[in-house]
C-alpha cells in the first residue's frame, strides 16, 4: 500500500478544513464521505473541493462509508458522544481510525475501543492535531534539553465567546458530552500532561454550569506528584486565549497561540535565568496535514502512532475525573 484511502464520517464544520488535506495528501486519498443529512456532504465537497465532485462519493449515513471496500481508514469528527458507537462500527468492518479529540467521554468506552482495535488489528489514533505543530515539537524539544530545568509547574488556558449558532455545544449535561470540559477541556489537559511528562494523581476543578448542566468556564488543578502540578482554564464567556506556559528552575517557555496558531505560524517566547528573553518564530505549517501525513505512514508502514492507546486512556480518564469533581466539589484521586 502507498496511499491510504479514506472515508469521512459527518459533514462537521471541521471537515471544511480536513476534507482538501485529506484529499490532497501525498500519501492518502479521499474515496467518500457521508452525513446523517440529506445531500450535506455533496453540499460540502461542492463547497470545500468542488473539482472533486465527481471524484469523492457522497452518501446520505454512514453505512456504506463504514463498509465501503476500498476505504482502510475512517476520519470521526461528529460530536463527542457519537465517536464511539461508530468507531467501534468501523473498527468491527477492520478499518483504521482517526477519532476527533476526546477520543470517548467514558473511560470504559476507550477501554472496550482498544481492545477492539487490538482484535481486529486496526490503528486508532485520538486527534490532538496540534501536538504536530512544529511550534509544540520545538517546545517539546526544549523542556527535554533542560534549558528550562525540571519542568515543575505548567498552566494552560484556551478560551473563546460562545457564538449562539454553536448553542448546540452547551445544550446538554457534561456527562453526555456537553459544555467546555468535554469541547476545549481536551487540549488544555493533553498539553500539559505532554509537558509535566507525568499521568496525575489527583484533580480538582470548579466549573460554571448553565441551565442544561454543560460547564461554560472551568478552572482546575492537576496534581502530577513528585511536587509537579498545573493549572487550567477553559470557557466559553471569556475572550480568546490559546496558550501553554512551563515553568523549571532555570526558565519558562510559552506557546502563546498554541490551539488555534496564528496564519499557521508558530512563536515560542521563553526566558531563562542565564540568558535573558528570548522570542523564536516558527515556520508555517498546518497542523492537520502533518497529522494525516504521520497516521498514513503509521498505517503504511505499520508502525505506531505517537499518539498512543495509552495517551488517549489517560486523557479521557483525567477528563472524567475532573468532571466527578466538578459535581462533587472536591479532589478526585485517578487509580
Ligand atoms: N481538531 C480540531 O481543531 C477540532 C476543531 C473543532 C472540532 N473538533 C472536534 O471535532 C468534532 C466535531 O466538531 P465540529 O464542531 O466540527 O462539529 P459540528 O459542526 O458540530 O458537527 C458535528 C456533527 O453534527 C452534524 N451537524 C453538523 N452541522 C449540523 C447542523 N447544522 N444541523 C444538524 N447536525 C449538524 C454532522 O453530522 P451529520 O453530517 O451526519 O449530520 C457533524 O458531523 C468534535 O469531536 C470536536 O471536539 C476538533
Amino acid at each position: 500500500m502507498t496511499k491510504v484511502n479514506w472515508g469521512i464520517l459527518g459533514a462537521a464544520r471541521i471537515v471544511e478544513k480536513v476534507l482538501p488535506i485529506i484529499a490532497n495528501s501525498m500519501n492518502g486519498d479521499l474515496i467518500a464521505i457521508g452525513s446523517r443529512r440529506t445531500d450535506a456532504a455533496k453540499s460540502l465537497i461542492n463547497k470545500t473541493c468542488p473539482e472533486l465532485i465527481n471524484k469523492v462519493q457522497a452518501f446520505n449515513g454512514f453505512d456504506s462509508v463504514i463498509n465501503h471496500p476500498k476505504i482502510n481508514a475512517i476520519y470521526i469528527p461528529l460530536a463527542n458522544e457519537d465517536h464511539v458507537p461508530t468507531a467501534l462500527k468501523a473498527i468491527r468492518t477492520k478499518k483504521h481510525v482517526l477519532i476527533e479529540k476526546p477520543m470517548a467521554i467514558k473511560t470504559s468506552d476507550v477501554e472496550l475501543l482498544l481492545n477492539e482495535a487490538k482484535k481486529y488489528d486496526v490503528k486508532v489514533m485520538e486527534g490532538f492535531m496540534y501536538a504536530f505543530h512544529p511550534q509544540f515539537e520545538r517546545l517539546l524539544d526544549m523542556i527535554k534539553s533542560n534549558i528550562l530545568g525540571e519542568i515543575n509547574y505548567a498552566y494552560s488556558m484556551f478560551s473563546f465567546p460562545i457564538q449562539p449558532a454553536r448553542h448546540y455545544r452547551i445544550n446538554r449535561p457534561m456527562k453526555s458530552g456537553g459544555g467546555a470540559l468535554w469541547d476545549i477541556g481536551p487540549y488544555a489537559i493533553h498539553t500539559l500532561r505532554q509537558c509535566l511528562k507525568e499521568n496525575p494523581i489527583r484533580v480538582y476543578a470548579q466549573a460554571n454550569l448553565n441551565e442544561h448542566g454543560a460547564d461554560l468556564s472551568t478552572t482546575g488543578m492537576i496534581d502530577f506528584g513528585q511536587n509537579k502540578r498545573a493549572t487550567f482554564d477553559i470557557s466559553f464567556e471569556c475572550t480568546r486565549r490559546s496558550e501553554i506556559e512551563v515553568f523549571g528552575l532555570s526558565g519558562r517557555a510559552k506557546i502563546p497561540t498554541i490551539w488555534q496558531p496564528e496564519d499557521q505560524k508558530g512563536k515560542i517566547v521563553y526566558a531563562t535565568e542565564k540568558s535573558g528573553y528570548h522570542e523564536e518564530i516558527i515556520p508555517m505549517a498546518s497542523h492537520f496535514e502533518l497529522e494525516f501525513k504521520h497516521f498514513n505512514e503509521c498505517i503504511i508502514k505499520k508502525t505506531a502512532p505517537k499518539l498512543s492507546s495509552q495517551d488517549a486512556l489517560w486523557n479521557v480518564k483525567t477528563l472524567e475525573a475532573l468532571q466527578q469533581s466538578i459535581q462533587n466539589n472536591q479532589w478526585v484521586t485517578i487509580d
